[in-house]
């Protein structure tokens, strides 16, 4: 990270920790808005934040590590996360998987080379009965077919506003 880069990282955490308080009760939504911004909670950033609120990094480290939506790796702008629970498994959730890797070309854990698409695990989210389901950013999708995937991924190229939940921070944050 270049010395200008880290220089931003390290005042936009100060502005969230005024905003928020400097206290341990900050440190959620700080990294929220570290991941907002960076797509990403750098080693960096977890150093800056604990040392902006006055905590041992490996208590941040544990907290990013522990919560599915902060993420140590950069994400990409659209983060597609397929429920792999046991009623989506059932429902069909491994033909979805393979869609979204073919279409994508990556596989789970990945980001896509232009930075739009990571896909991701995520354990139950409450729609079981409309399995297989997926969230791309905050946004719910149910009775997901392999068919389905393919207006999924144009929906999300075409509205690239309205689902995407960095707008177009992520690309200042990667200058
Ligand atoms: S098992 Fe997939 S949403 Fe509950």
């Amino acid at each position: 990270m270049l010395v200008t880069e880290q220089q931003r990282l390290k005042d936009d955490i100060g502005r969230w920790v005024q905003r928020y308080g400097a206290q341990r009760s900050a440190l959620i939504p700080v990294l929220q808005e570290i991941q907002a911004k960076y797509s990403q909670v750098s080693e960096y950033a977890m150093q800056e934040a604990a040392d902006h609120l006055g905590i041992h990094p490996v208590e941040v480290y544990s907290v990013v590590t522990f919560y599915a939506f902060l993420a140590e790796a950069y994400q990409g702008k659209f983060v597609i996360r397929l429920c792999r629970t046991i009623s989506c498994d059932m429902a069909g959730k491994t033909r979805v998987a393979r869609q979204l890797e073919n279409d994508l070309g990556i596989t789970f854990g990945q980001t896509t080379k232009d930075g739009k698409f990571t896909l991701e695990w995520a354990n139950c989210i409450g729609m079981c009965d409309q399995g297989p389901a997926l969230l791309v950013n905050d946004h719910v999708f149910t009775s997901v077919t392999s068919e389905k995937v393919h207006d999924i991924l144009e929906l999300c190229r075409k509205s690239f506003g309205p689902l995407a939940v960095h707008d177009n921070r992520h690309e200042e944050a990667r200058q």
